[in-house]
């Protein structure tokens, strides 16, 4: 498989991440964001679209607009500490924005696990989180290890296995591997075959999505998005069978039973414009164990499998987080593809906001 910039029709228009981050960041500060909160949120955006995380880069703006509007999303909140136990933290992130509450519950997260050897955090009730990624990122840059367990709290987008309706959402996995002087491992994904955001681009661009993602109103396979968005909807399938159900599952079980958050079921179902997620995450440091040389038994395994003689039609063996590395590579040097439907909604939504024309009109210039 090779990393190319595939996803950008030509229709799509390019613009320079450095142009997009100052947009985002105005746009939020003219919301009534603190220059901090709009810095961070924009940080985490564009970053998402960076690595090719379309459906949870600046396309989510007209969303988190309208659940500021619909009073679900609320500005300049800080986490707060419900218990401390040592080792284990519990935080509220009071459906303040998530790109400002994760960031803050993995600061003292890392704190503790660099004093403690281990942290458990659990936070919950925060507005959406977006690329997992991005928190699992932050914990390696310190030298952690860390695993990150999440869920779409109230939403039901996602079938179980043998179940022909939504039960419960996307519920993120997400694991990273840090290494010295090299870029960390990083998985991160969907339980859901596709991501609900990835169904949103496809959906906004008119194309359909690939095989065995979706299922119709009446539980019947489908590759057309618009069952997602228009009624009678569908709901999107878990990946990898009964073991993607099963993850999704735990997902929901460790972040939003664990962590004093919450679950989906009938009472908490979703009613509105907002994303709730709940994470549990585990943060190590790997200094911790009596382990000989952790290093060098990691990178003799990873260039053990990548070593492998390739299968037709594959020119390299990815490690979990590479593709991601390349795309920022990629799309820092060729710009960011953003498809006209997305574009002409985050106009609307900055305009919303009462962004003057010419501010909007200046990133589609940097392009
Ligand atoms: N906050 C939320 O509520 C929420 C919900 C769902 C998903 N998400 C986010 O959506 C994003 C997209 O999820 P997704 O399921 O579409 O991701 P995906 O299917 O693109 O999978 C991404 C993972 O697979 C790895 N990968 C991809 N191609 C590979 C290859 N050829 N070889 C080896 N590894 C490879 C990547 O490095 C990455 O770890 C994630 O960042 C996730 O955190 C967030």
């Amino acid at each position: 498989m090779t990393v190319q910039e595939s996803t950008k029709a030509s229709s799509d228009i390019l613009v320079n991440a450095q142009a997009l981050h100052g947009f985002v960041q105005r746009l939020w500060l003219k919301a009534g964001s603190s220059p901090t909160e709009a810095g961070l949120v924009a940080d985490h955006l564009v970053m998402a679209n960076l690595t090719g995380h379309d459906s949870h880069g600046v396309g989510m703006i007209p969303r988190y607009v309208k659940s500021l509007r619909d009073g679900v999303l609320a500005l300049n909140q800080h986490v707060a500490i419900v218990r401390d136990a040592g080792a284990v933290l519990t935080v509220d992130g009071v459906r303040g924005f998530g790109q400002v509450v994760a960031y803050e519950a993995m600061d003292l997260g890392i704190e503790r696990a660099k004093a403690m050897g281990i942290c458990a955090v659990g936070l919950r009730n925060a507005h959406h989180i977006g690329r997992i990624g991005h928190w699992a990122e932050q914990c390696a840059r310190q030298g952690l290890v860390s695993f990150h367990f999440v869920n779409v709290a109230g939403s039901v987008h996602v079938s179980p296995w043998g179940g022909s309706d939504g039960r419960f959402g996307t519920n993120p996995f997400c694991a990273a591997f840090p290494r010295k002087g090299k870029e960390p491992l990083v998985l991160d994904f969907a339980t859901s075959g596709i991501a609900q955001g990835k169904a949103r681009v496809a959906y906004n661009k008119g194309a359909k999505v690939a095989e065995g993602c979706l299922i119709d109103a009446q539980g019947r396979p489908t590759t057309d998005p618009r069952v997602m968005f228009e009624a009678p909807h569908g709901a999107l399938r878990t990946f990898g069978e009964h073991k993607g159900h099963g993850l999704a599952m735990m997902c929901e079980l460790f972040s939003g039973a664990l962590t004093g958050g919450y679950t989906t079921h009938a009472e908490t179902r979703v009613k509105h414009s907002g994303i709730i997620n709940c994470m549990l995450s585990v943060i190590i440091n790997p200094e911790a164990f009596d382990a000989a040389d952790t290093e060098a038994e990691a990178e003799a395994f990873i260039e053990w499998v990548k070593a492998s003689p390739r299968s037709t039609g594959t020119d390299q063996i990815f490690a979990p987080g590479e593709p991601e590395r390349l795309r920022i590579a990629q799309r820092r040097s060729a710009g960011i593809p953003i498809d006209p439907g997305t574009w002409s909604e985050i106009i609307a939504a900055a305009t919303a906001l009462d962004m003057p024309q010419s501010d909007i009109a200046s990133v589609h210039e940097a392009g």
